[in-house]
């Protein structure tokens, strides 16, 4: 498979315009209150004739100070006992959920998210884990894929060995940058070697895989400050990287109102940090597996990607598409059967829910056959960066030229532009369009021009 990615800045200024992610599609914007813990149930129930296993996504909302470009659904908190209130939720809503599904299917996959999973006491994550074992079957020989999100500032020095014990075999930490003026503008003061030590012990406990976080874009940086952070980053050898683009919307994400706007890198300096970005890891070995996600040739994530078999969901790229995914927690997002349900956001109605024994998802969606075989081209297309015409005509028995003849026609200007190849029976996207890949997926997007959709979307790169 070519891996390579030409950095075209003309077609990008002419394509970049604001775009889902596609961590679900339908996104989460044409998600509808009639869908509610009762058609949750129901679909649930039914999921269990596949036998397909599980993945559990656990969200930890708190944390101890905040970011100021934060996008995550986070609760900002001094007091540690507000834990125990969450937790005694949690334990509860893995009780309900627990009642829907058969217990032969085993939880292949498991994540604890936030906010700060760490933020939480060792007494409260053996406990949290051991009410998941009480309610689930999880694996017990480590062949999941049980992953949490650290922040090494959160992380104490037997942090990471009961993480280990408890089953996590894989784990991304949270740096940014390492640069001391922008941690300071986005008030996260983390040193290297916090983050050293934890990928440290990681290593000496035996977790599988070390992911590191960073964000490009934000206040003060430039080419060359941004530049000494991956050469950095690079020392400690991670198996993957996440390098996000910073989207600065202070309309939507209160935190980033104390972001002077004028200290951002302009969009040109941006766009030179991404291609520094994307050349400097690829000269140390790592592939550029799309939207944000590098990763050693040998890992999982790039096989899967050589394979046809990798998928995405809210955690990102991932390599388990046959689960159903639980969504546990305050804002947690599920994908059970044909659909998607969300919880409640807040803590007081996430809390007002359980207590009054009911399952705490408020909206979602249940997908149409027209939404089924597009997510199923999206996915083929945002995963492998290539799609087979022939196989989604078999897989959903439809004509594929017929059924997405005016996709067709729109994409034309992308194959003139040198974006996308349709020769063959294939649509493949060449290494001008890898980074604009969410906006050839846009085209197969019934929504985008939907009401709901206008003004929810970051810009593209
Ligand atoms: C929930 S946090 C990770 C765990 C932990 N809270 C921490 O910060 O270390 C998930 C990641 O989202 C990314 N992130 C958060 N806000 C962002 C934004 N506005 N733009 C881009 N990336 C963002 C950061 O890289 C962060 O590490
Ligand atoms: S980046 Fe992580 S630690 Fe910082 S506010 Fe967001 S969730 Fe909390």
């Amino acid at each position: 498979m070519d891996h390579s990615t030409q950095f075209d800045l003309e077609l990008i200024g002419k394509y970049n315009q604001t775009g889902p992610r596609y961590t679900s599609y339908p996104t989460a914007v044409q998600f509808e209150e009639k869908y509610d813990d009762a058609e949750y149930r129901r679909i649930a129930q039914q999921s269990n004739a596949s036998g397909s296993p599980l993945s559990l996504y656990f969200h930890i909302p708190f944390c101890d100070t905040v970011c100021f470009y934060c996008a995550c659904n986070k609760v900002a908190t001094k007091d540690r006992t507000m834990a125990a209130g969450y937790l005694s939720r949690v334990h509860e809503e893995l009780r309900m959920q627990s009642e829907l599904f058969d217990d032969s299917r085993v939880v292949t996959q498991l994540h604890w998210g936030g906010g700060t999973p760490t933020f939480i006491s060792h007494d409260e994550m053996r406990q949290l884990m051991n009410k998941t074992r009480e309610c689930f079957t999880l694996l017990d020989d480590d062949s999941g894929e049980y992953s949490i999100e650290i922040d090494p500032r959160e992380a104490k020095g037997d942090t990471i060995k009961l993480l280990r014990e408890l089953g996590f075999n894989r784990m991304s930490l949270g740096v940014q940058d390492f640069d001391a003026k922008v941690q300071k503008a986005v008030n996260r003061l983390q040193s290297k070697q916090e983050t050293l030590q934890v990928l440290q012990a990681a290593r000496d406990e035996g977790f599988r895989s070390t992911s590191i976080d960073l964000i490009y874009g934000l206040p003060h940086q430039s080419l060359n400050s941004f530049s000494a952070t991956l050469d950095e980053i690079l020392e400690v050898d991670p198996d993957r990287l996440s390098v996000f683009n910073y989207a600065h919307l202070p309309e939507r994400f209160k935190p980033q109102r104390r972001i002077n706007a004028e200290e951002l890198p302009p969009p040109q300096e941006k766009l030179d940090i991404l291609q520094m970005t994307i050349d400097k890891l690829s000269d140390a070995g790592y592939i550029y597996v799309g939207m944000d996600h590098f990763a050693k040739p040998d890992d999982e994530l790039v096989k899967a990607q050589e394979d046809g078999t990798l998928y995405r969901n809210f955690q990102g790229y991932s390599t388990h598409a046959d689960c159903d995914l639980i969504g546990l927690g305050a804002t947690s997002i599920g994908m059970v059967g044909p659909s998607y349900a969300q919880n409640m956001r807040s803590l007081d109605e996430y809390y007002e829910r359980i207590d009054a024994g009911r399952l705490a998802v408020f909206r979602g969606v249940t997908l149409t056959r027209d939404d089924l075989i597009r997510r199923d081209v999206i996915t083929r297309l945002i995963c492998h960066y290539t799609l087979t015409i022939g196989d989604v005509e078999a897989s959903w028995e439809i004509d594929f030229r017929d059924y997405f003849a005016e996709e067709l026609e729109r994409l034309q200007e992308m194959v003139e532009d040198g974006l996308i190849s349709i020769e063959d029976g294939t649509i493949n996207v060449l290494p001008r369009g890898r980074l604009l890949i969410r906006n050839i997926c846009m085209q197969f997007d019934i929504y985008l021009n939907s009401k709901a959709s206008q003004g929810s979307f970051s810009k593209v790169i």
